[in-house]
């Protein structure tokens, strides 16, 4: 049988994605025990708000060290369910916090932080740049003993916060793609016409504790699941929509998009993957953590993306 989860420990709480999946948790607090944060001494003193308004709304607070294998040892007592949402720069920490929890008599199911591309898609992900220390993630996680594992495959977020799909470049940095509500322009990937499945981070949330209360659905797999799949041209559309005004538009070839990946890499990686279909599927997941209604739709992805840029 599915282990189930009673007690929640999440890692990376008050990043970008941590912070959407926290709320959605402790919004749904009602169907836990424990909800707590494992975080640094550093962010309970420099994000003191957000981490008072954690603990208003129910989660209990453990400082520590994440390389720290004692303080996390400790951290594990009790809990059943491990959330990861630490940031890119920081994955490799988890291969001790999963060859922790195996070990840990207590804990369960590992949820790993991925809330993003597939980077086991296509023969070619395995050389992808930024999928190499996921990928190593996920191989530790297939020979775990006692653990059950879920990777949450959500696509690009349908957000406009910073640089994310439905956001607006900095001029210099447009040809990447950009949506941009201040100067009616959009920067289309590829022909425009390639479809895209986008994931707002609320509904990453909402994936995430949906996955949690379907234990037995989600063992041990990646799930792909989106809020919806459109094109860059019906996206550009739909801002026309609402705005109500006709906006410029321009053109990146996946070919111009290879040269700027040669010469930048990271992120513009992500967005050529993207633009060559890598987050289509045949079947989206959805139905097997029970939302396939009551997630966003394009509209409601570029309302908010509006808002978020008015906003800034
Ligand atoms: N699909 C998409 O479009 C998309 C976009 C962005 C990210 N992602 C994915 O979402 C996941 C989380 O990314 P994110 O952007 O949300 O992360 P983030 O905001 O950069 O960082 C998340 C958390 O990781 C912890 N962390 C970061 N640097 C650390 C360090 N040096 N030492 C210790 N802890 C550190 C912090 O935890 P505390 O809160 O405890 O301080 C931080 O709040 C990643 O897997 C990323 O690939 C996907």
């Amino acid at each position: 049988m599915a282990a189930t989860t009673k007690n929640i420990l999440i890692f990376g709480a008050t990043g970008l994605i941590g912070t959407h999946i926290t709320n959605s948790i402790l919004a749904n607090k009602d169907k836990f025990g424990r909800i707590a944060i494992f975080t640094s001494p550093n962010t309970i003193w420099t994000k003191s708000d957000e981490i008072d308004q954690l603990k208003a709304q129910g989660a209990e607070i453990i400082a520590g060290e994440i390389t720290s294998e004692a303080a996390v040892n400790e951290a594990y007592n009790g809990i059943d369910t491990v959330v990861s949402c630490v940031g890119r720069p920081v994955i490799h920490t988890q291969l001790q916090l999963i060859q922790l929890a195996d070990k840990h008599p207590d804990v369960k199911r590992f949820f790993p932080s991925e809330y993003g591309t597939d980077i086991e898609y296509w023969p070619s992900s395995a050389n992808e740049a930024p999928h190499q220390q996921k990928l190593k993630v996920r191989a530790l996680l297939k020979n775990v003993k006692d653990l059950t594992y879920t990777y949450v495959v959500t696509g690009p977020y349908g957000d406009a916060d910073g640089a994310l799909y439905l956001g607006a470049k900095p001029p210099a940095d447009e040809a990447e793609g950009t949506f941009d509500v201040k100067r009616k322009r959009a920067v289309l990937l590829g022909d425009g016409k390639g479809k895209i499945s986008l994931t707002t981070m609320r509904d990453v949330g909402k994936f995430v504790v949906a996955a949690i209360l379907h234990p037995k659905a989600v063992a041990n797999k990646a799930i792909h699941v989106n809020s919806f799949t459109s094109t860059p041209e019906e996206i550009t559309a739909e801002y026309e929509r609402q705005t109500g005004e006709k906006w410029e538009r321009a053109y990146t070839s996946l070919e111009k998009l290879n040269q700027i990946e040669a010469e930048k890499g990271g992120s513009v990686t992500l967005r050529r993957i993207w633009t060559e279909g890598g987050t289509l599927y045949e079947k989206r997941d959805n139905h097997l953590v029970g939302l396939e209604d009551g997630v966003d739709d394009l509209q409601a992805a570029v309302k908010q993306a509006i808002e978020v840029q008015k906003a800034t």
